[in-house]
């Protein structure tokens, strides 16, 4: 194995590592994002779609980029860079870690702006507000805060400004501890709410949604959405993986690491739909309700439940906490760069890139309300940019990271780097990232342009 240093010090162990890519995994994309892009599509088939795409392509992917970033030891630009001259004798596949820094930042942007969102629930939760409230009012207290600019400039800043304060400080620092809490907290509340709105909306008809496929109806659309949600929510594609394996001890086994991860972050998402949909479909909510979904379905749930103000309060506030731990995956490969090749203090540098992507988010957050008007290609400014990001470039990036390291980097490196030996799981990685992930990412990518029948 190659032993280098990051400049940024290394994670204490193994389970810190696991610790901070969880979560950067578990986070908004499982409970806002999964559910609603699936309702958007139908449920059922795109469901299974998606679950296709996290274990054929994700987790080998997982795996790639925490080795990539461990050898590298630097962010994913310079890493890339370096293996790149290594392995292939031209720094070209740098090309990838430009793709992630800038998908990171455009992700945070808007990012943010629903994070805020979740702040201002957890408060109005927390003041009763929506107690015992009929789905009359959650629609209209929605429509409200949507079309108040100000107050969700108010809570994007706020998101933002305690996202950039924590990544200046060193991400090791605090990461370990809140995730360490957060996740099975989470993951407890998450059964409660299952259980909860399964008994008392529709939990048959939820389970019935999201598993029951009819492929008769998927179109490439459906095929590019479901594998842009499953790099969404493994934070795949974009350099954070690669980031935080640069921090990973040399001693740390990848392939179990990466499994047990995928797998939490899958079952999240799974626990989050049908959570949802219970409520959804139990109260005539519309599936395709669109972003706004979980903020219509999670308030109904807790507006009747006995200790729903505490639960709901709770809840919103371990949304906050999982969405701030995944903000800095999408932080962390920019301000890394920026330390290393440009001598930035980590607090300038996290500073700089946060005000980046408060303005974007601005963007964002306007087209809710003065901006709404503005439509093109995917719909609303919104739209597009989380289009672009999740469905284009994160894919993109996964790309060109399977065909670096399955196709340009050399079988002894990859051997070395892993220390699996050349048994079965190696082979299983080695044959998933040379033809699996980049065929199956180049065919959806085809057929959603329609090249493809
Ligand atoms: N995976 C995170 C989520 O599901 C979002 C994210 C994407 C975080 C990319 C870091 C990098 O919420």
């Amino acid at each position: 194995m190659v032993r280098r240093q990051s400049l940024h010090g290394q994670w204490s162990s193994r389970l810190a590592f696991v610790l901070a890519a969880t979560g950067a995994a578990v986070g908004l994309g499982n409970i806002w994002r999964f559910p609603y892009v699936a309702g958007e599509h139908g449920g059922g088939a795109f469901v299974i779609i998606y679950l296709a795409c996290v274990f054929a392509i994700g987790l080998p992917l997982f795996m790639a980029e925490a080795m990539l970033g461990r050898r590298g030891r630097r962010n994913p630009i310079n890493a890339m860079q370096l293996l790149s001259q290594e392995e292939a004798g031209h720094s070209g596949w740098q090309v990838a870690g430009w793709i992630g820094v800038a998908t990171g930042i455009l992700i945070l942007s808007y990012y943010s702006v629903v994070a805020g969102l979740t702040f201002s629930y957890a408060i109005d939760i927390a003041a009763g507000s929506l107690n015992h409230a009929r789905p009359m009012d959650i629609t209209a207290h929605y429509r409200e805060l949507m079309n108040s600019p100000f107050e969700l400039l108010f809570w994007h800043t706020l998101f933002l400004a305690f996202a950039v304060f924590v990544v200046a400080r060193g991400v090791e620092q605090g990461l370990e501890r809140v995730v360490k809490f957060v996740m099975p907290v989470l993951f407890l509340m998450l059964v409660v709410v299952v259980v909860y709105a399964g008994a008392k909306f529709a939990f048959g008809q939820a389970v019935q949604y999201l598993f029951d496929a009819d492929f008769s109806r998927v179109d490439g659309d459906t095929l590019l959405t479901a594998l842009g949600q499953a790099f969404f929510s493994l934070s795949l594609g974009m350099g954070a993986i690669m980031a935080y394996g640069a921090y990973l001890p040399d001693d740390a086994s990848i392939p179990g690491t990466s499994f047990a991860i995928v797998l939490v972050d899958t079952v999240v998402a799974l626990l989050a739909g049908l959570a949802i949909f219970s409520v959804a479909l139990g109260s005539g909510l519309d599936p395709a309700t669109g972003p706004g979904l979980m903020f219509h379905a999670l308030p109904l749930t807790f507006a009747d439940m006995p200790g729903g103000v505490f639960f709901g309060t709770l809840f919103f506030l371990l949304l906050i906490l999982a969405a701030w731990s995944s903000s800095i995956g999408l932080i962390e490969p920019a301000v890394a760069r920026m330390v290393e090749r440009h001598g930035f203090s980590r607090r300038n540098a996290a500073l700089a890139i946060g005000a980046l992507a408060w303005l974007l988010g601005v963007l964002t957050l306007l087209s809710f309300n003065a901006f709404s008007g503005v439509r093109f290609l995917a719909g609303s400014l919104f739209e597009n940019l989380d289009y672009l990001a999740a469905n284009i470039l994160l894919p993109l990036g996964g790309l060109l990271v399977a065909l670096f390291a399955g196709w340009a980097m050399s079988k002894a490196s990859s051997v070395d780097e892993f220390e699996i030996g050349t048994g079965l799981r190696y082979t299983l990685w080695r044959s998933f990232t040379r033809f699996v992930v980049p065929l199956g990412v180049a065919g959806i990518f085809c057929r959603a342009l329609g090249w493809l029948p």
